[in-house]
């Protein structure tokens, strides 16, 4: 069977990237992207996208019109396709059953219902989004309770593995594709069919194929994997702090080892993003609910260890400010939970402002890629700090580093942007604004520490006395 028209339900950081990039190297398919936000494909079929992602634009620009559409016609979308993703958010629940735990299913359920409902063919459906092992039973089951006798519904997982930051690339080169299916003959034939999508510019030998579940299981090892290696390297940070041994050498000295890899050492101010600590809390209620709470407990430490590793920052730069901050001014360079992305869910700079804020102290925040607003509403979110007026008081969102750091106390670097490296930044000139003794903590560990401390600086590392 041979894909010529492809829907994606769900027009956020995944379903956007992935599928213009089938559109831009697939150009005998008709991708259509359907969103119920209205907004969302507005500013997609706008000349500024609603993400920030490197090569994006190029991609979108090149195919937008041509075999590339975005609409919130989503019942038209289903209806045209041969084969969906379902690329829809697939959040922590907030309350009932597993709140804080489980992963909400909600816009799973929503989107597979609408395709059973007014699909007219047989259709392809395949899980993007990430979703707890055994989630296409489900979808199988509301598929199958609707399908009529001339259409047919095969489900596929096809999770994704791009990283914000890098999607474009990511997509691009791959190191794998994974498609999981029911090891039918029908189910084959389908996961076939989606092998040749990818194989318009995926080597054949980079698409595995397994079955449904182990698909499914596989994304959220993956991610507890990387996650654990980070969790890894920041617990070890916290030794070296308290040894004088120094994080980078040891994060180098063990990645030289072909077994551990060099990628995925560098330690930080904690893992940040909207999926590592949703995928690795899904997985730690799956094991729970499989009656495993070793291997439930086991994971858990991974995102408890990332949270230590916040607060262990904050309580260092208070101790080092004289044990307080109240009216001090902090200025905190980068917002969002990485370089290279306008995200900021679950950024570890909200952690921090909100431990600023509540010792009292002004927080000046400059990022290159948050707007406004989105600071105010992830610092005014239910559970960070609900009093929006608090925060006006607090909070000052600059349009440079130069302007944060001015009359600060301290500059901490939360996020990595290339701009704030020392061989970018007039660290001279910040010196001479901030009030002396001018304190730099670098929660990144981008900085030359020894020739900021030339300057002036009084310079502390995440995993470094030095
Ligand atoms: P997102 O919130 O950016 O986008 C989801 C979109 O789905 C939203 O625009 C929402 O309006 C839309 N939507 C929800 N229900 C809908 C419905 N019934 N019909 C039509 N549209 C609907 O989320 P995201 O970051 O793109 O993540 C999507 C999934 O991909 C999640 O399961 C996530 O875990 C997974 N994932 C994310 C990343 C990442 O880097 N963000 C990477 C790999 C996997
Ligand atoms: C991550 C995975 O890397 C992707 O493979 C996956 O598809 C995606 O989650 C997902 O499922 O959403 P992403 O969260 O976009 O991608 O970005 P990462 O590069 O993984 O970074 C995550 C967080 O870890 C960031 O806050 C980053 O700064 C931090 N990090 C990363 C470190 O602190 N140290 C490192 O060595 C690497």
């Amino acid at each position: 069977m041979s894909i010529k028209s492809i829907c994606c339900i769900g027009a956020g950081y995944v379903g956007g990237p992935t599928c213009a990039v089938i559109a831009y190297k697939c150009h005998d398919i008709k991708v259509t992207i359907v969103d119920l936000n209205q907004a969302r494909i507005d500013a997609w079929n706008s000349d500024k996208l609603p993400i920030y992602e490197p090569g994006l634009e190029e991609v979108v620009m090149a195919r937008r019109g041509k075999n590339l559409f975005f609409t919130t016609d989503v019942d038209k979308g289903i209806q045209e396709a041969d084969l969906i993703f379902v690329s829809v958010n697939t959040p922590t629940k907030k309350s009932g059953l597993g709140a804080g735990m489980a992963a909400d299913l909600a816009y799973i359920e929503a989107a597979t219902r609408r395709i059973a409902q007014v699909s007219k063919s047989s259709k392809i459906v395949v899980e993007k989004s990430t979703v707890p092992c055994r989630t296409a039973q489900s979808m199988r089951t509301i598929l199958d309770a609707n399908c009529t006798e001339n259409i047919r519904f095969d489900i596929l997982s096809n999770p994704e593995f791009l990283a914000e930051g890098t999607a474009i690339k990511d997509l691009m080169n791959p190191d794998r594709v994974l498609i999981g299916a029911l090891q039918t003959p029908e189910g084959i034939k389908a996961q076939n069919a989606l092998v040749s999508v990818y194989n318009h510019w995926v080597p054949i030998d980079r698409c595995i194929t397994t079955n449904l579940w182990s698909s499914e299981l596989s994304k959220l090892a993956a991610n507890a994997m990387l996650a654990q290696r980070i969790s890894s390297i920041n617990a070890l940070s916290a030794i070296c702090e308290a040894t004088g041994a120094d994080v980078d050498e040891v994060a180098y000295a063990c990645g030289r080892d072909s077994r551990l890899g060099s990628k995925f050492l560098k330690a930080s101010v904690g893992f940040g993003g909207s999926c590592f600590q949703k995928d690795i809390l899904n997985l730690v209620y799956l094991s729970t609910q499989l009656n495993l709470p070793e291997v439930a407990a086991y994971w858990k430490q991974v995102v408890d260890m990332n949270e230590y590793q916040k607060k262990r920052f904050v309580q260092r730069i208070i101790s080092t400010l004289f044990n307080t901050i109240t009216n001090k001014k902090i200025a905190v360079l980068g917002f969002a939970f990485k370089k290279d992305t306008g995200d900021t869910r679950e950024s570890a700079a909200i952690t921090l402002i909100k431990d600023f804020i509540q010792e009292h102290a002004r927080v000046a925040i400059y990022d290159p890629k948050v707007e406004h607003e989105q600071i105010m509403m992830d610092l005014t979110e239910p559970g960070v700090l609900d009093n929006r007026k608090q925060v006006e008081q607090h909070v000052q969102i600059c349009g440079s580093a130069m302007e944060a750091a001015d009359g600060a106390d301290a500059l901490i670097i939360c996020t990595e942007w290339d701009e704030f490296k020392d061989t970018n930044l007039d660290y001279s000139q910040i010196y001479e604004k901030m009030h002396k003794p001018a304190f730099l903590f670098d929660g990144r560990l981008i900085l030359d520490a020894p020739k900021l401390r030339g300057m002036g600086f009084k310079v502390q590392v995440i995993g470094k006395t030095e």
